[in-house]
Parts: C-alpha cells; structure tokens; sequence
C-alpha cells in the first residue's frame, strides 16, 4: 500500500495535570465518564489510530463532546498531545520543536473554523491573502494568488468589499479561500459548513470536492453531520467519548455498522443513496462474465442498479472506470439481500 499522508498512532489527549493516572484507568477499560469521576480529568482523544491517504476527504464524526474538534486539533498541535505520535510525510509533529512547528504550520497546513474569522476592517482581498501575509510574501504576489483563490471559490467581484457586506456562505467562501491561498498540503476544517443553512452547506460541499477535483489536497473534515460525511468523505471516521469507535468507506460504515452508536446516525437518511451497484455484487458470480450488452458502471447508483437488475433476468456484470471486471449482479441475489435488510430494521 501506498504510504499514507498522515498517520496517527496511539494519540491521547487528557485535560489535568496528572496524565499518567489517567492513562493507567484508560488502559484498564475504564471509560471517559469514570476516569473524570474518579480523577476529575477530561479525556479528550483516547488511544486514536487512524491513516489518511494523500488527496482524501477523511471525515471525522461524532456527537458533541466526543472529541472532534480536539483530535483535529492534536494534528497541527494546536492542541499538545498528551501522548503518541503523528506522522506527516514520514515526520513525527508530535516531536517537532516549537520553531520548526511554526515553520511547518505556515508552509504545510490550513485550517478553516465553523466561525469565519475574518478581519471586519480588511477587504476580502486582504483577507484572502492574510496567510501569505503571514508567511512574508511580497504584496504583489500575495495579492495575485488571493484573487485566483477568490476566482476558485467564485468571488472575484467582491474583491473590494468588507466581509459585513456578505453573506454567512460568502464569509465562509472567503474562509475557504484564505485556507487555500497559502496553498497548503493538509487542509484541515472544523465543522466549517455547519453555521450555513442546509442549501448553502450542500453548495459549499459540491464546491469542496470541485476543488479536489483540480488539486488533490489532503482534508481532513469535522462534522457532525452523516450526510456531509457521506457526501464529501473518501474515509470517514465516528468518534465517541474521545474514542475512534468506527472507521471506513460510507459504504462500510452504512453496510457494516459498529454499534447502536453509529446506527444512530442513520436516522432520516436515506442511506441507500451514497451506496452504488458495487454494494450489490454477488459474491457467488465472483469472475464470471455474462456479455456485454448486460453492464453497468461500478459508480451506478443503487435505486438504478436496481431497476436494471430487476428488469432483466440474467445477471448484469460490473465493471469500473479502468474497464476492470468487478462482479456480478443478478435478480436473486438482489432480492435475497433486500429480505436480509428488512429484517435488520
Ligand atoms: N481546553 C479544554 N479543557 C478541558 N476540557 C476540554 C478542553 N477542550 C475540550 N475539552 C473536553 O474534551 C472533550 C472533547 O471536546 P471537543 O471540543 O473535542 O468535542 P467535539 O466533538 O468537537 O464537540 P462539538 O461537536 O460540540 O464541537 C469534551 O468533553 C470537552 O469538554
Ligand atoms: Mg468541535
């Protein structure tokens, strides 16, 4: 396997003076709840291991308190870990000395808050190129490369203007752009959609993965929103009480839940939507073709792959964009897996 973007290993992150008891009681099962009542300190991230890919969305979920914003944090240290390691690029942050983690925050990494933080009394430009401001680059430059980022998130016009004369999904667009001026490796965003209202949030998503489209960065993404998740996440990742109870594809995480927990989330989303014909193979037609007037796209979303299947009566095969042989499908199996399901609900 391909060596990943970053890989966190064995990462804690307790709130109190006295890490080391804490520590001790995690290690013999106890949990969040139980380690404050008897030490009075707060578990924030409790042993996460987790890998992200270069040029993934890798989404991290959970419900409030459960350590989200505190693990994305722990990433570019601005929260210190209590214990472990985080390694980018074959570079251990955790270990890094104060000024070279300075220098690697400005040449690496962008993070993008749920509150836009952007300076009333500077115009967009100015905010846009902050970063680089920041970084010491020359006025000239700066301004160029903020107004092409302005361009990408589609507000070159409002160049001129003060953040006051926008709209909450402008200022984040703006957000957005400051990030992606300093053109960082590692992008990381806290909940960044959440203050926009529900037709913004879906616009800002479709405009992230455009974005990743052209230039692949690597994002690590807050949420505690399963439909973001599903929408924007190549990997998702479900934390509870400072835990990393889950982690995997969407279609992992919808097809094979971990616990009560996870299927929680699952309530009033229609998850069979980001689920595609992939999800459908017959393991038992595995290597068998069957013509190919009869194939449909591995990416064939599931109701279609449905109506396909179901209209023909031989098995429909199933291949993916490099024209590789994936699988089969056929109306039995089909069928045998849709009574599967009803009896889980
Ligand atoms: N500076 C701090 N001092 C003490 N405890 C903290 C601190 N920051 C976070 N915590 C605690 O760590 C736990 C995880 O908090 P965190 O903010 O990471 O959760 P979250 O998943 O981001 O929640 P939300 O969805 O509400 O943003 C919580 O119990 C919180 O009270
Ligand atoms: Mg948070």
């Amino acid at each position: 396997m391909q060596q990943p973007k970053v890989s966190v290993r064995g990462l804690y992150k307790i709130f109190g003076d006295n890490i080391s008891e804490a520590q001790k009681l995690l290690a013999q099962g106890l949990g969040k709840d139980e380690v404050f009542s008897r030490t009075g300190h707060v578990v924030g991230v409790n042993n996460v291991s987790f890998d992200v890919a270069a040029g993934d969305i890798y989404v991290l979920m959970g419900l409030s308190g459960s350590g989200k914003s505190t693990l994305i944090r722990l990433i570019n240290r601005l929260v210190e870990p209590s214990s472990g390691s985080i390694n980018i690029d074959g570079e251990d942050i955790a270990r890094l000395p104060p000024h070279e983690l300075v220098k690697w925050r400005r040449r690496r990494v962008a993070m993008v808050f749920q509150s836009f933080a952007l300076m009333p009394h500077r115009s967009v430009l100015d905010n846009a190129a902050f970063g680089l401001e920041m970084a010491g680059v020359d006025r000239r430059t700066r301004e160029e490369r903020a107004m092409a980022v302005l361009g990408q998130v589609g507000l070159q016009t409002y160049a001129a203007k003060y953040p006051s004369q926008l709209s909450g999904g402008m200022q984040q667009r703006v957000g957005l752009a400051r990030a992606l001026a300093v053109d960082p490796d590692i992008l990381l965003m806290d909940e960044a959609f959440s203050a926009l209202d529900p037709l913004k949030r879906v616009e800002m998503q479709g405009l992230m993965l455009e974005l990743q489209r052209e230039h692949r960065r690597t994002v690590i993404f807050v949420s505690h929103d399963l439909e973001e998740a599903l929408r924007i996440g190549s990997r998702i990742g479900i934390m509870e009480g400072g835990n990393l109870v889950q982690e995997g594809t969407a279609h992992e995480i919808i097809t094979r839940p971990a616990n009560d927990y996870v299927r929680r989330f699952f309530k009033g989303v229609d998850t069979s939507r980001y689920l595609t014909a992939v999800d459908l193979l017959d393991s038992s037609l595995q290597g068998q073709s069957f013509g190919d007037h009869q194939r449909i796209a591995a990416s064939t979303p599931l109701p279609e792959a449905m109506k396909i299947v179901l209209g023909i009566d031989q098995p429909v095969s199933v291949f993916d964009d490099t024209n590789r042989l994936l699988g089969a499908i056929s109306a039995r199996s089909l069928l045998q897996k849709i009574a599967q399901e009803a009896r889980h609900v």
